[in-house]
């Protein structure tokens, strides 16, 4: 979503916004915009649509040392050059960019702003009108910066400037993600490191309610309150060339054939002395003591968590409800006595996840987030943190990231199950070693998936996705896969209940997949091909080995049979990659979609 980049130094900054922004692009955007502050004033450039646009529009001969850049992804007001960040107070003195959503927007407006003209129609602006009005009261721009975040509810990452002073940039966070990056006479801003990698590897995280004075030598942190607060900085361990396509056409081909790098990382990371699986203690014990386990994530990362529940069941014993973030709270299930919740989440950064990690905290219960982003806000504020080691994910639809998830759950399962004294057969990490080597197999077929992705999907405007047991979780993420990117309206259904109402909308020639791989539903999802072929679909089956039939349209390696989800969801990321490519979608960046979902 929204993304924020700020630099003081010797250099000019113009670049340092520009290519920072770049960077944030995977997180979906509809607008952007720099601020660049010199002896003239203040040099504002916004557009509508891509950080490109911006660059044409940015005059090539303005210099500043100071700056701050945004990237919007609209909540308050439509998508526009008006409604972009940087967003200016009425006098122009402060400029100010912004991450997630001031709650009491209305309130502050009528009972702050009822004299100021606002230009925009966003909930930013009104933060540096708000600036501006106590600024007149107090003459203190820091003390007008305090006070103001005193009075704002809601979320909030700020970079603010004040036109008068250009060796200082005022920066606050709440509940929205936000860092300082440290460099040798200069210093960032950055809501996701991946921004300024180019410029530093050295960080310090802000915590929420905290107001950090960022100036190019100096950097301090204080309280709300004034005491000034020591941090350590860290070193992101994230590989600039990680954040590059390199020969890919797109980051999600390429992330897409990174995944059996990913599962052999796990591997290897996870792998202790002895056979045994390393883990931490108190995750095992954590494991242990729950009599109920409730998994709580949003898209791709629900996806993961069905799977993850049947590990954990069938393994492990302990009964597992997994539910969408966003509806946990109004939804609320009768808890058990001990229960245990795990945040899955790819990014650690969705909001809707963290409402319910604040909710369940405040309840006392214990929580363990996985994610790819340790330092994450899920990761910083759970107990526990199991880490997805799948490397920088840019492509806004996830591919390696849930079959991560898969993996590291099968490994807390089996974790689990051994330290339950459970006898188990299954050796996560060996039969982890064969789905790398199947997953292979499958991304050197890339020819064939694009065949069956034309002869699918070139012209429909709906398609169905079918399964049954582990099967049915792998189709709705096939679906979602496919509307993510190609904008196909495409559903993932039971085997069995698309004859209980759905069933309707099968017409000549439309598309229905149907995936195979468990032994126990395979003559039953063959039937429900049979009933849609029957009234004109365009059928395909993707089967396993061992289950396959002549008429099979593509037979996947055989894998362990818990283990199929890792590796029936790359034909249909393939599938859907080239569908999208078919139809000239904007693959790594679809419209209206984030990576990174901070609002709720
Ligand atoms: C966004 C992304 C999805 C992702 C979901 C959950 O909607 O577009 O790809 O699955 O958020 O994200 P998380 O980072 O919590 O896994």
């Amino acid at each position: 979503m929204c993304g924020i980049v700020g630099y003081i130094g010797g250099n000019d900054s113009k670049d340092i916004l520009l290519n920072g922004l770049e960077k944030l692009e995977y997180r979906g955007y509809d607008s952007a915009g720099i601020a660049v502050l010199n002896d003239s004033g203040m040099n504002i450039f916004k557009v509508k649509g891509r950080i490109a646009a911006l660059r044409e529009k940015v005059d090539t001969s303005v210099q500043g040392s100071i700056g701050i850049g945004h990237t919007r992804w609209a909540t308050h007001g439509e998508p526009s050059e008006n409604n972009a960040h940087p967003h200016q107070s009425a006098s122009a003195q402060f400029t100010l960019v912004h991450n997630g959503v001031i709650e009491n927007y209305y309130e502050i407006r009528d009972e702050y702003l009822q004299n100021v003209e606002l230009k925009s129609e966003t909930d930013t602006e009104i933060v540096v009108q708000l600036i501006e009005q106590l600024y007149l009261n107090t003459n203190d721009v820091l003390e007008a910066f305090r006070q103001a975040l005193t009075l704002l509810k809601g979320s909030y990452a700020i970079g603010l400037i004040d036109n008068q002073n250009p060796n200082l940039i005022y920066v606050a966070k709440n509940k929205s993600p936000l860092l300082v990056g440290l460099g040798d006479d200069f210093n960032v801003v950055a809501s996701d490191a991946m921004a300024t990698l180019k410029e530093t590897n050295r960080y310090v995280e802000i915590e929420d309610k905290e107001i950090v004075l960022v100036q190019k030598d100096r950097v301090e942190i204080q309280k709300l309150d004034g005491t000034v607060v020591e941090r350590e900085a860290y070193v992101a361990e994230i590989d600039a060339a990680d954040t590059e396509k390199g020969t890919y056409p797109h980051f999600m081909l390429k992330e897409i054939d990174e995944q059996p790098i990913v599962i052999r990382k796990i591997i290897q990371e996870y792998q202790g002395e002895d056979d045994t699986l390393r883990l931490d203690d108190n995750i095992r014990e954590a494991m242990k003591k729950a009599d109920r386990i409730y998994i709580i994530a949003a898209g791709t990362s629900y996806h993961a968590g069905l799977v993850g529940k049947q590990f954990i069941e069938r393994l492990a014993d302990i009964p597992v409800e997994v539910h969408i973030a966003s509806e946990f709270s109004y939804n609320m299930p009768l808890l058990s006595e001990k229960p245990l919740f795990i945040f899955i989440s790819q990014s650690g950064e969705t909001a809707d996840s963290r409402a319910v990690l604040v909710q369940t905290k405040a309840l006392g219960h214990p929580a363990l987030t996985i994610t790819n982003v340790p330092g994450s806000t899920l990761s910083r504020e759970a107990d526990y943190t199991l880490h997805l080691h799948a490397g920088p994910e840019i492509a806004v639809a996830s591919t390696k990231a849930y079959t991560a998830q898969i993996a590291v759950l099968a490994i807390l399962a089996v974790d689990t199950a051994r330290a339950k004294g459970n006898g188990l057969e299954f050796d996560p990490l060996q039969e982890l070693g064969i789905v790398a080597s199947a997953m292979e197999t499958l991304t050197d077929q890339k020819e064939e998936f694009e065949r069956i992705a034309k002869e699918m999907f070139e012209t429909t405007r709906n398609a169905f996705f079918i399964g049954r047991g582990m099967d049915y979780f792998v189709v709705q993420e096939a679906a979602l896969k496919l509307k993510e990117i190609s904008y196909i309206q495409a559903e993932g259904f039971a085997g069995g209940e698309l004859k209980h109402g759905t069933i309707a909308l099968i017409e000549e020639g439309t598309p229905v997949i149907a995936i195979s791989t468990q032994e126990n539903v395979n003559l039953s999802i063959r039937g429900n091909v049979q009933e849609v072929a029957a009234r004109g679909a365009n059928t395909c089956v993707v089967s396993m080995k061992g289950l396959e039939k002549d008429s099979d349209t593509f037979v996947l390696p055989q894998v362990h049979d818990l283990l199929t989800p890792l590796v029936s969801v790359v034909p249909m990321q393939l599938l859907s990659y080239y569908a999208a490519l078919h139809r000239d979608c904007d693959v790594d960046k679809p419209r209206n979609l984030a990576k990174s979902v901070t609002v709720e």
